[in-house]
């Protein structure tokens, strides 16, 4: 018997309650001996045949399983909503934090003493985290993996050769056919999306602050390593209980910081910027757009993996993995924070040798010096806007051009490849209403394709800005997540075709050329935005969203309420 453990306020209880807790457990084929003060550790499965990147996770489950059984614990394995990103529509954005109400009232309601998180595809790790964050009872995460390296035609792929694929069709120089063939090829086995997108930045992030054992980030889903690290990630979630190691221990300000420069040193999404700062949000540590540019300044692009480089996950942990790129960082992070293993990240990683130095370069000769995230301001982006500098176009950092508006995606898809468009390659695309309210959901839109017969003329980028995302997957010199967004009706909403844009990336500056008078007479021709949604969870998202700048969560889910459970029906 553990006096200490919470799920003692269910199964440690005598009389009719603890009957009924206990009875209907054991219609599972529970032996009484399981209830007997053992630490109850909850797997917070997002398996879906809906999120294919997550599809393999019951069995992952099984290995966390044999890891809590091994340690002396007991666990119980839930479901909660799943996001495949490829299916959901509009955007699995909108549901990021449905999801994390699910998770947090999950682990609340029930008698849970610790928990395993599983996540895999992209908005299935920051939910998780988020939902968990805000209970803060002992946590630890194993991620699915990324899938085995595609290859089309000799050549290897990943998810950021869609992009080029799609170019391709356009341009006639591939098949329906030859699509149909490389849809195949390129997701040949299990796992989330094999460039350093989404899932696997946030992989790394999750490995960067320590929420997972080492190494966790890159093993392939299909590498039989990954079921080993699940194992081990059960066995110590039973001894966090013990040691009553919480999220909150481990999630603190120098861990956001480390973060921020893995995620600059790895090429990592632009996405990790909205959810960092939505985490940051949960757990209670102050956290502003500004430190992403602050953080990462001066950390330079170490890891060449796709989109920002050239190979994949599968080839990152042949050559060390993640801990080996956080060796080359080693007297800029803050070595001294504690993982869920016990151990300091510097003990954690420097263990780590490095394989192949074309995969994982030196501090002192990076791939790149420029890497992280920029923040831009300006009167475009009152409340700021982000860049990843290792995706874009260098002769394009500092750029002015007319813009080409958008009011929406779908007046995109109607124009853009037509020939009468008024654009030329030194035009800037705008794209309006793809942000947190306006679409709603803030969809990977942003790095939208360039128009028919600028590609014909051999342009492969041109300056892009939306108040939406972009896939982790994709590059192109692409202005995201303009705050305010156009739906809050200040500046992005006013911009008019023929405008000029003035983009200076070292001055961290985003202009829009025209005078205060001529905005306020535009503000005041402008109709306000009207949410289309009336009811259910939407109509909640539309009321309470707030801006990409502060990291889109829901206004009334910042912080946490604990694991605390005051009423008790029975
Ligand atoms: Fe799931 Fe890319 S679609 S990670």
């Amino acid at each position: 018997m553990h006096p200490t453990l919470r799920s003692r306020n269910w199964f440690g209880k005598t009389g009719k309650d603890g009957f009924i807790y206990r009875a209907w457990m054991k219609n599972q084929g529970i032996p009484a001996y399981e209830f007997e003060g053992k630490p109850v550790i909850g797997i917070c499965n997002t398996w879906s045949e809906l999120t294919p990147c997550n599809a393999h996770f019951r069995e992952l489950a099984e290995s966390v399983k044999r890891g809590i059984l091994e340690a002396g614990g007991f666990p119980v394995e839930f479901p909660v909503m799943s996001l495949g990103e490829t299916l959901i529509k509009p955007t699995a954005m909108l549901y990021r934090n449905l999801v994390s109400m699910d998770v947090e009232e999950s682990i609340r309601a029930n008698p849970l003493d610790g928990v395993v998180l599983l996540c895999g595809c992209d908005k299935t790790t920051p939910s998780l985290v988020m939902g968990a964050c805000s209970v803060n009872i002992p946590a630890i995460v194993v991620s699915g993996g990324p899938m085995l390296t595609g290859s089309y035609k000799g050549k290897e792929i990943g998810t950021s050769d869609v992009w080029r694929f799609d170019e391709d069709y356009r341009m006639g120089k591939m098949t329906q056919e030859e699509l149909t063939v490389a849809e195949a090829c390129m997701c040949r086995s299990r796992g989330h999306c094999a460039v350093m997108g989404t899932a696997s930045s946030m992989a790394c992030m999750v490995e960067s602050w320590g929420l997972t054992l080492p190494e966790n980030a890159a093993i392939p889903a299909a590498d039989s390593r990954r079921k080993v690290l699940a194992q081990l990630s059960g066995l110590r979630i039973v001894n966090m209980v013990k040691e009553s190691q919480r999220p909150s221990d481990i999630l603190t300000r120098k861990a956001f910081e480390n973060a921020i420069m893995v995620n600059a040193a790895i090429g990592g999404s632009t996405n990790f910027v909205i959810h960092l700062l939505a985490i940051a949000g949960r757990i209670g540590v102050p956290l502003d757009l500004m430190d992403f540019d602050r953080s990462s300044a001066k950390i330079p692009l170490l890891a060449n993996i796709q989109p920002s480089g050239k190979y994949f996950m599968e080839d990152l942990y042949y050559a060390g993995g993640l801990p080996a790129v956080m060796k080359e960082l080693d007297g800029v992070l803050h070595g001294d924070c504690v993982g869920a293993n016990g151990k300091s990240l510097k003990e954690n990683y420097s263990q780590a040798e490095c394989h192949n130095r074309d995969v994982i370069a030196t501090s002192s000769s990076p791939f790149n010096k420029t890497s992280g995230i920029v923040v831009l301001k300006g009167n475009l982006a009152e409340n700021g806007a982000v860049l990843k500098p290792s995706a874009a176009t260098p002769a394009l950092m500092r750029h002015r051009g007319k813009a080409v508006v958008f009011d929406n995606i779908e007046d995109y898809k109607a124009r853009i490849d037509d020939p009468q468009l008024d654009v030329d390659e030194s035009s800037v695309l705008v794209l309006k209403n793809v942000g947190p309210k306006g679409y709603p959901g803030m969809p990977e839109v942003g790095n939208m394709g360039l128009p028919k017969k600028i590609l014909e003329s051999g342009i492969t980028d041109m300056v892009r800005i939306s108040d939406g995302r972009m896939s982790g997957t994709g590059f192109g010199t692409v202005v995201l997540h303009v705050s305010p967004e156009a739906a809050e009706g200040k500046n992005f909403s006013l911009v008019q075709n023929g405008d000029w844009i003035e983009l200076d990336v070292p001055a961290r500056r985003l202009q829009l050329e025209v005078s205060e008078e001529e905005l306020a007479l535009r503000r005041d021709r402008a109709h306000s935005f009207v949410p289309p949604v009336q009811r259910g969870y939407v109509s909640l998202y539309m009321k309470h969203v707030e801006q990409a700048s502060e990291g889109a969560d829901l206004d009334f889910l910042k912080g946490g309420s604990g694991s605390a459970v005051t009423r008790d029906s029975h």
